[in-house]
């Protein structure tokens, strides 16, 4: 049978900050439509510096703040991804790059900004690694939830 479930990967530079909220955001949604079955959804690093490492402490303060579940340990993609994904979202235009430059000659995935989504506008999801407090993530969370409830709304 075929298989009828759709795709969504999300990536950032180190999958600690804006890829695991952004997968932890989607998820949210996709479960609250009741569509939990039909997605697959998963979160990954363009660079390798931090596998295995649970997301940033500020991250999950944000997302525990609003109540969002999250629980995601850091990977890099692989070459299978670029295949197994219907969509790889990128946060930055440097992502961008790097997903395109990285992606094997069979790749089958959309590579967008996930930005683009943004009924606000700015398409660029700023990295906060480098921020001292949290309000750069709570930016991100706000980013993630227009820019994920519009993807969902068109994709369903
Ligand atoms: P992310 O943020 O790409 O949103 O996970 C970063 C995390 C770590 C680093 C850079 C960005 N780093 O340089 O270690």
């Amino acid at each position: 049978m075929a298989d009828l479930k759709k795709s969504a990967l999300f990536v950032c530079l180190g999958n600690i900050c804006r890829s695991p909220m952004a997968e932890a955001v989607f998820a949210h949604f996709v479960k609250e439509k009741g569509l939990s079955d039909k997605w697959i959804i998963d979160s990954a690093a363009t660079a390798d510096y931090h596998t295995g490492k649970n997301p940033d402490r500020r991250a999950r303060s944000v997302l525990e703040r609003h109540s969002i579940e999250m629980n995601h340990r850091a990977r890099p993609i692989i070459a299978d991804d670029y295949k197994n994904f219907d969509f790889i979202f990128g946060m930055d235009e440097n992502n961008i790059r790097d997903l395109k430059r990285m992606a094997p000659k069979k790749s089958t995935a959309k590579i967008e900004l996930l930005g683009d989504y943004d009924p606000e506008g700015p398409c660029i999801i700023r990295d906060p690694y480098y921020d001292d407090g949290d309000e750069g993530f709570e930016e991100v969370y706000q980013q993630c939830m227009r820019c994920c409830k519009a993807f969902l709304d068109k994709e369903s």
